[in-house]
């Protein structure tokens, strides 16, 4: 039988996948125009898995590939100019930091396209926690930069609430740096969080998190429709969220959609509040919501 489990995670990949296409360009035109920011992009997935997902019979790409690709892509498509982009993927866990270190040596060397030409810098996989992990990445960069404003993106995608929460002071402290520009996308369970806050009141909440990452905009995904076939009462509902203080737009081309829209905030509430607290507003109406 088809797994709920595996809907998302393709989802998930996709979702990041077109995020990338959309996003990245964007970073590659702003760096282009001003002299203060580091012309290499920062791309870190910090909590990179093995690299390949495995359900049963599937394995498709796993979030550090589905970047490597897309930087590849975009590279070797011209689309970034002059600007060169440089990715991280961090990975705690021994076992899938190995396997990591193997799918992205493989992978890199069958694209072998923008990393020949020096477009694009692939990092030998760090094993480690993502803060320490992106602190020390960040400044390094910044030491060989001369102090230049670094732009970027940084994947956060937490197994439970619990791995969020205990590396998120030392992600907020790079991702609010004066020289970081980095825009955050984080997918995640919201059921998950939603049952931590109940078991233990004291547990800090998605939208505290988000509070830390000191975001001045928020996108939201859809949610994934699990097919009916594998409709299952655990299956946890899923979303992508990706924070910036950019001033741009055209999120939509991605499928995302802006937590100040009515699509966005209808989204994020059913996020933050539970089935019970939720009451969706009369039509053409919608509550506002404080994340900070
Ligand atoms: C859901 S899996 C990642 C899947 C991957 N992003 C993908 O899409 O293919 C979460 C991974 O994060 C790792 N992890 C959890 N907490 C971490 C932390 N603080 N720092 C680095 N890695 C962490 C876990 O070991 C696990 O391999």
């Amino acid at each position: 039988m088809a797994n709920p489990t595996s809907h998302a995670t393709r989802f998930k990949e996709e979702r990041l996948a077109a995020l990338m296409r959309w996003l990245v360009p964007i970073q590659a035109a702003v760096t282009r125009k001003h002299d203060y920011a580091d012309p290499t992009l920062l791309y870190v997935d910090g909590m990179a898995g093995a690299g390949v997902n495995h359900f049963g019979e599937e394995s498709f790409d796993g979030s550090p590939l589905v970047m490597l690709e897309a930087l590849d892509a975009l590279s070797v498509g011209g689309t970034l100019g002059t600007a060169r982009s440089h990715l991280v993927a961090i990975e705690r866990d021994y076992r899938q930091w190995l396997e990591l270190s193997v799918n992205v040596a493989r992978h890199a060397g069958y694209l072998h396209s923008a990393s020949v030409t020096g477009q694009l810098e692939v990092s030998f996989p760090v094993r480690g926690c993502v803060g320490e992990g992106l602190h020390k990445v960040f400044s390094e960069r910044l030491r060989r930069n001369g102090g230049r404003v670094i732009y970027g993106l940084v994947f956060l995608d937490p197994t439970n609430p619990g791995d969020l929460v205990s590396a998120i002071d030392a992600v907020a402290d790079v991702v609010n740096h004066r020289r970081a520009r980095l825009d955050v996308a984080l997918w995640t369970s919201t059921t998950q969080w939603k049952r931590v806050s109940k078991s233990q009141p004291d547990h800090p909440s998605l939208s505290d998190i988000m509070g830390k990452l000191g975001r001045s905009r928020w996108l939201t995904s859809d949610v994934p429709k699990i097919p009916r076939c594998c409709d299952n009462s655990n299956a946890f509902q899923w979303q992508m969220f990706v924070g910036t203080k950019g001033d741009f737009d055209g999120w939509s081309k991605a499928g995302f959609h802006d937590t100040e829209s009515p699509t966005g905030r209808r989204l994020l509430a059913m996020a933050l509040k539970t089935r019970k607290e939720y009451q969706p507003p009369p039509e053409g109406q919608y509550e506002l919501l404080h994340l900070r």
